[in-house]
């Protein structure tokens, strides 16, 4: 057969550790995919910069078109990211009549609707397996693997970046910008790093995976999104007293009256095995009604695990290309046609557990006054901890875990709370999942 000939959109991390696979392991996926697959042209925004890969053998140019319009070229990768000018040159790769793969999380999350409505129209494939959880085949495993279940939720830590910063808080003390600053150098962060740290990043990726799982249309802008920065070193103390950790969890949950979509940090218990994964890893726990719990772990950034992702999509689209377009796997799990668009719900109709933080003068009735509002509030505690003052403080840290409630009852009674007169400041609440 002939070989498949790939063009290569981008020759940073990720698209040099693409090449770098699809050259080392040649011999490998040819066996695999049935044909060869050859890189035959690349583009690079600054053709003069140093690269993780070697271009031998690709005609390399700074216009990413002449790789589009090169009749030769089967399957375009686009591994430049951003939801930018890449739209439009995904969506002239797709009116050419080439297949795509893209690590691209934001340009789906933001534009899949249309990239993967014209692509049906084309008849050609988009795959996206490296936009979710790095070296994880998540989306492999949710769309087939899984596609005998209803899925009821998913919780995943989707971003590297973010784990990897509080992992090197947690267990070493170390300051949040210089975490970044080292995540940035070794190539996991973003190119605007507050994607990580703010939770957009786990939010296109939480866009992506809540619609293989339930059938939904791609919907960015429902996303609750609360990033990592608000953290205190405190609160990772208290959470561990306690028997928790705190991780930021991207959540997709059926329920009867909607579906919850949140990234937010959240205090697991310290026995999941989630709660266990640290530094850039990444690991996605998926409740499916049939299969019961399954959790996914692996390398989340980098170019080698990102890249493995890419290319186990390239051999995938090789080895589909001679099959019929209506008999392929669906870009999005569910038939085109059997999208279902059930309502997203607003973050006050959440249903979760909570940790909570406050300030309390040291004095008879302050908790009570306390206790009383959270049940006006039917919010029931499930434990709660007063600690010694802090420095030279008279108020007290005072701690509440509470049990399942709803977020508008949360709201209003941090609410009543904050406006005592016994209490100091903002109240600190984190989110609280057991994933059982
Ligand atoms: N910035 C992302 C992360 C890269 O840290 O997870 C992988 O999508």
């Amino acid at each position: 057969m002939k070989p498949v000939k790939v063009g290569v959109l981008g020759l940073g991390t990720v698209g040099g550790g693409a090449v770098n696979v699809l050259t080392r392991n040649a011999a490998e996926i040819a066996r695999r995919a049935g044909r060869e697959i050859i890189i035959t042209r690349a583009s690079a925004k600054d053709l003069s910069k140093p690269r993780i890969c070697s271009t031998r053998g690709i005609i390399v140019s700074s216009d990413p078109m002449d790789v589009i319009n090169d009749p030769d070229i089967d399957i375009v990768l686009e591994l430049i990211g951003g939801a930018g000018p890449v739209k439009d040159m995904v969506l002239q790769a797709i009116a050419n009549g080439k297949h795509v793969v893209t690590a691209n999380k934001s340009l789906l999350a933001l534009h899949g609707n249309e990239i993967f409505a014209t692509a049906r129209e084309q008849g050609v494939i988009v795959a996206f397996e490296a936009a979710v959880a790095g070296s994880i085949p998540i989306i492999k495993a949710i769309r087939e693997g899984l596609s005998g279940n209803q899925i009821e939720w998913l919780a995943g830590i989707i971003n590297g970046t973010g784990n990897f910063i509080l992992t090197e808080m947690r267990e070493k003390g170390r300051d949040f910008f210089a975490v970044l600053a080292e995540a940035q150098a070794l190539g996991y962060a973003e190119a605007d790093p507050t994607f990580d740290v703010e939770g957009i990043d786990a939010a296109h990726k939480l866009t992506l995976l809540a619609s293989i799982a339930f059938g939904i249309p791609l919907q960015f802008e429902k996303v609750y999104t609360e990033g990592i920065t608000k953290i205190a070193r405190i609160d990772v103390e208290y959470a561990e007293q306690l028997g928790y950790r705190i991780k930021h969890l991207g959540i997709a949950r059926k329920t009867a009256d909607g579906i919850e979509l949140r990234v937010h940090p959240t205090l697991i218990p310290e026995g999941r095995l989630i709660a266990n994964v640290n530094g850039v890893m990444n690991a996605v726990l998926v409740k499916g009604d049939a299969a019961g719990p399954s959790l996914y772990y692996g390398a989340g950034a980098g170019a080698e695990p990102t890249a493995s992702a890419v290319v186990a999509d390239v051999i995938d689209v090789a080895r589909a290309l001679t099959s019929d377009p209506e008999n392929r796997v669906p870009h999005l799990a569910f038939q085109a046609n059997q999208l279902d668009d059930i309502p997203v719900l607003a973050a006050d109709c959440f249903k979760t557990a909570y940790y909570l933080r406050l300030l309390a003068e040291d004095k008879p009735g302050v908790l009570a006054d306390v206790t009383r509002i959270l049940a006006h509030h039917h919010i029931s505690i499930e434990a709660l901890i007063q600690k010694q003052p802090l420095n030279d403080q008279t108020s007290v840290p005072v701690i509440m875990l509470t049990q399942v409630t709803a977020e508008k009852e949360m709201n209003a009674a941090i609410a009543e709370i904050e406006a005592l007169p016994t209490v100091t400041g903002q109240i600190n609440r984190i989110r609280l999942e057991t994933l059982g």
